[in-house]
Formats: structure tokens, sequence, C-alpha cells
């Protein structure tokens, strides 16, 4: 008997221009188009496997090892119902097809970081999925048909089907056949472009994206004006800095929209905070280490964007990564040393310091844990089909 099975990663992406905003709620379209960037599943990434067996009695997913219900008409659902939906339109085309789309599937999904990191999971958890259906279903889907259906899984997750720099085009069709993501330019254009994540303990429990930016969409005038005015210029100028690999204008939009981003937020009633004291320091440091180049004749060397946390994604091309790690450490001394993937630091570890003329008097310096942990990446490639044998899957079709 055949086995129909397969596995598939796909990589986490942090905005540059917010997705904040839904005109639809169920088929999850945006008020406003989005870009981010897809950073590196060597250090970041959701690995899920699909299998489809007509002994399964109904769809099942685990999601770290634990079973998570699918329930019915819930995003999981949707999500599963349209790729069976995809699978038909193949089986119906030739029937030879075994028929998968009538079979349940077995999903088991895992991402390599840490849920308590902080870092959101639900757009590399749903491209992920999508992408490992889609390898199941051996669909004849592009990127971007397949971010129709990650897109209803969390917004967000559609830019996770392509690497590179993305863009979620809003669509206006009420269907939704038209709000779907696009690689602005691929890894391999600008491949330089390397992201800090500082990720800030935070215990109080935030206020969901979703919740949030529903609240925002209901009290919000000034987001009216971000979708109007301020977006749609955002989304033409950063595209035209990506592609002619303009940092200091990609930096200067990028922090322009993280901070128009948080001030919509605090525009909603009540008012939503995602950033603290930490978060706030870090806008500082960045902000003062950019004023000392531009000071002296340069550009601006490093972006900051924060998305509904308190958690900071620096971006800065690679040749600043050492300064910018050395200042975060000055400022938040590190328990655990410093994980060095591009060996920046030799054996001896970071040691804190700032940039000559740089005022240290911006900040105070934290205690040990304020940022827990520092993750360096860069921009990576879209999903990737794996093979057999890093399936998750046992031969019972349950998790090994
Ligand atoms: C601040 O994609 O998590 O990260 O569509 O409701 O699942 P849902 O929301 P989600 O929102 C992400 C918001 C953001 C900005 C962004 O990623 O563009």
């Amino acid at each position: 008997m055949s086995i129909y099975q397969a596995t598939a990663s796909a990589p986490v992406n942090i905005a540059c221009i917010k997705y904040w905003g839904k005109r639809d709620t169920k088929l999850i379209l945006p008020t406003n188009s989005s870009l981010s960037v897809t950073l590196d599943q060597d250090h970041l990434r959701s690995t899920t496997t699909s299998r489809a067996d007509p002994s399964f009695e109904k769809d099942r997913l685990w999601l770290n090892g634990i079973e998570e219900e699918i329930k019915e008409g819930g995003r999981l659902a949707t999500c599963i119902r349209e790729m069976k939906r995809l699978r038909r339109e193949v089986e119906e085309k030739d029937a030879k097809e075994p028929k998968l789309s009538s079979y349940a599937v077995h999903i088991c999904s895992r991402n390599n970081f840490p849920t308590a990191a902080g870092l959101a999971s639900s757009a590399s958890g749903f491209a992920a999925l999508v992408a490992s259906l889609a390898a199941l279903y051996k669909l004849p889907a592009t990127p971007s048909q397949l971010s129709l259906i990650a897109r209803q899984g969390s917004g967000s997750a559609c830019r996770s089907l392509f690497g590179g720099y993305v863009a979620w085009e809003m669509g206006s069709s009420p269907d939704g056949s038209d709000s779907l993501a696009i690689e602005v330019a691929p890894q391999s254009h600008w491949p330089d472009i390397h992201a800090l994540i500082c990720v800030v303990s935070d215990d109080k429990k935030g206020t969901s994206s979703t919740s949030g930016m529903q609240r925002t969409v209901e009290t919000s005038p000034l987001l009216q004006h971000r979708i109007k005015e301020v977006v749609p210029a955002r989304m033409a100028a950063i595209q035209r800095a990506i592609l002619a690999r303009d940092f200091d204008a990609f930096a200067r939009i990028t922090m322009q929209d993280s901070n128009q981003f948080h001030a919509v937020c605090l525009d909603t009633d009540p008012p939503i905070f995602y950033m603290n004291d930490v978060s706030r320091t870090i806008i500082a440091l960045i902000t003062e280490y950019n004023r000392v180049s531009v000071a002296n004749g340069g550009t601006l060397k490093a972006a900051y964007t924060y998305d509904a946390g308190p958690n900071a994604v620096i971006y800065a091309p690679k040749e600043n990564m050492k300064e910018i790690v050395a200042m975060i450490v000055k400022y938040f001394p590190q328990a655990d040393a410093f994980k060095d993937p591009f060996q920046l630091f030799g054996a001896a570890g970071v040691e804190g310091s700032v940039v000559e003329g740089f005022n240290a008097a911006v900040a105070k310096p934290f205690d040990v844990g304020a940022v827990k942990n520092l993750i360096h990446t860069r921009v990576g490639d879209g999903p990737r089909v794996l093979g057999a044998e890093e399936a998750l899957l046992g031969a019972n079709g349950l998790p090994k």
C-alpha cells in the first residue's frame, strides 16, 4: 500500500510596512498592503509533515507535540478544506490520481524556536502547513496561489510563501481572490540584509493581533489616514529602495512605519501598548547610532521595527552587525554567551561597546535579563520541501 506523506519547512517574516486592520475578518482581507523581509530558515523555521490515509478517521493536528483541536469553521479547518479543494481539481483532471482529497489528514508541526521566545509563529506555521499539503497533494499551484490559502490561516502567513522581500497586495475583490503575496525581490537580490532579534522579557499577557487590530479598525481615526494617505506611498517607496539596494531609504521607511503602527495602537480606544521601556531604549540606541553616522557624513546604518509585542528586530547591512551587537550588549548584559552564527566575534565573545562619538547618556544600562536573548539571522529563502528522513510522523501516522 502506498504512503502519501510530505514534509516542508517555512520561514518567519518580519514586516517593514505593517499589516494592521481587516476589511473582512473571515476571509482575512487587510485594510492596507504590507511588505516584509523573510528570515533565514537555518535559524528560525516551522516544519510540518502531512499525511493522507484512507484509514484515518478525521483530520488531526499536533503542534510542538501537543494535539490541537481543529475547530469547525476555524482557521485551521478553512486552510485544510481549501487545500483539499485544490487537490480535488487535480483529481478531476486526471482520473488516475489517487483520491487523496477524500482521505482525512494527519498534520504534525514543530517550530525550531521556543514559543516562549515571544516570536510570532503563526506566519511560519500556516505557511509550512500549506507548503506541506501542497507537496502531499502535488498541486501545480504557484506560491502566490498558495498565499491565498495561508492568508486565511493568519494574514501575515501569506508573506512566508516567498523568500527575500515580499509584498502582500491588499487587493480589492470582495472574495479575496486578489489579496495575495508577491515577490518584490528574491533573497539573492540583496543578501546583505541581516537581522538581530532582541527577545525582550515580558510576563504580562498582551492583546492578540487579531483582537487588537479589530479594535483599531473600529476606533482609530488615525488608522483611516494611514490606510488612505500613508501606506500607498510607503509601499511604492520601499519597493524602490529594495530594488535599488538603498539601505538608507529602506531604514527610514521601516522605522517610520513601525512608529506609525504603534501610534495607531495608542490611538485605539482603549489604547494598546506593545512596546515597553526596553523597546523604547533600543529605539533611542539605534537613533543615536544613526545620528553619529549621519553627523559624520554617512547614511542610516540600522533600522528598528516592532510587531505586536516588545521584541525589537533590528535590520542592518552585515558590516554593521558587529557594532550593533556590541552596543546592545553594553546596555543589555546577557546571561548566556551570544550565539554567534556569523562568527563576528572571536573566542573571547562580545564585549559591550559603542562607536566613537556616541552619546552614552541617551540610555541607562539595564540589568541582566531585560533582553533575555539575541538571535542574529538574515534574509532567507522561501518554503522548502524536505526529504522523508525529516518526517515528523512515524510509520503509524502519529507524531514520532
Ligand atoms: C503586527 O497575521 O498575526 O505582526 O491575520 O489576525 O492572524 P491575523 O494577524 P497576524 O498580524 C500580524 C500583525 C503584525 C504586522 C505584520 O506582520 O504585518
